[in-house]
């Protein structure tokens, strides 16, 4: 190579290192980002009773839906609730719901038999509501917003409560509700690192 051509392949070699670099430190951004909202995000009791709107509540459901289930069957459905009569209705049914601290709006996660898998993996429908739920309260917590999880399923009293509030036909089943508003409070992050948790290989 004569002199001219190697320092141009130098050059390149050192652009293309200066690009890596340039990714891997917005990656890094990103993994940082996404990690912070995950570790600090707490349940929120407290709201100002200022209404979300709908943008905010779509790009909730959006994070919600994108969760994974099992053979991407995606059992469910979500009963947007923020009518004041029906709000009243289930906080009354439900009385650590705290939706009569200032909630905007409640969410309500369903479990739908008709989508579900069939025989034993039919119970697959919670963890997939779930992993939802919990997509939903991370996006809700990144927009600066506050939420809450109050379990429906399986205590049947509450399932049958809410199914009745909200008027569900037999192939849905509550799994829980979605508590939202804009807070009111700022809870401290609890620190649930255990190393005794965890075990590698075997138990
Ligand atoms: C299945 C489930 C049911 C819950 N039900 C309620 C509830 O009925 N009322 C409530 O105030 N919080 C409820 N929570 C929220 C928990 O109390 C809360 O997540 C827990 O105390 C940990 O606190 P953190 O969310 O701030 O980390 C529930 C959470 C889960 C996952």
């Amino acid at each position: 190579m004569n002199k001219t051509l190697s320092v141009i392949a130098m050059a390149i070699a050192m652009v293309s290192c200066g690009a890596d670099q340039g990714t891997q430190s917005v990656k890094q951004e990103k993994a940082e980002a996404a990690l912070e909202v995950i570790n600090s995000r707490v349940s929120v009791r407290q709201f100002t009773g200022e209404k979300l709107s709908a943008e905010q509540i779509e790009t909730i459901l959006r994070a919600g839906m994108s969760a994974p289930t099992a053979v991407n069957k995606q059992p469910w459905a979500f009963v947007v609730v923020d009518d004041e009569a029906i709000l009243k209705q289930l906080s009354e049914a439900i009385l650590s719901s705290r939706i009569e601290n200032g909630a905007s709006h409640v969410v309500v996660v369903c479990g739908d038999m008709d989508k579900a898998l069939e025989g034993e993996a039919q119970g697959y429908w919670v963890e997939d509501t779930s992993a939802a739920t919990e997509n939903m309260l991370l996006a809700a917590h990144a927009m600066g917003l506050g939420g809450l999880w109050v379990g429906v399923y399986p205590i049947s009293e509450r399932v049958q409560q809410v199914s009745k509030i909200i008027q569900t036909p037999e192939h849905i089943i509550p799994m829980c509700l979605v508590v939202l508003g804009q807070p009111a409070e700022q809870p401290a992050v609890k620190d649930k690192w255990k190393v005794e948790n965890i075990h590698y290989n075997k138990f």
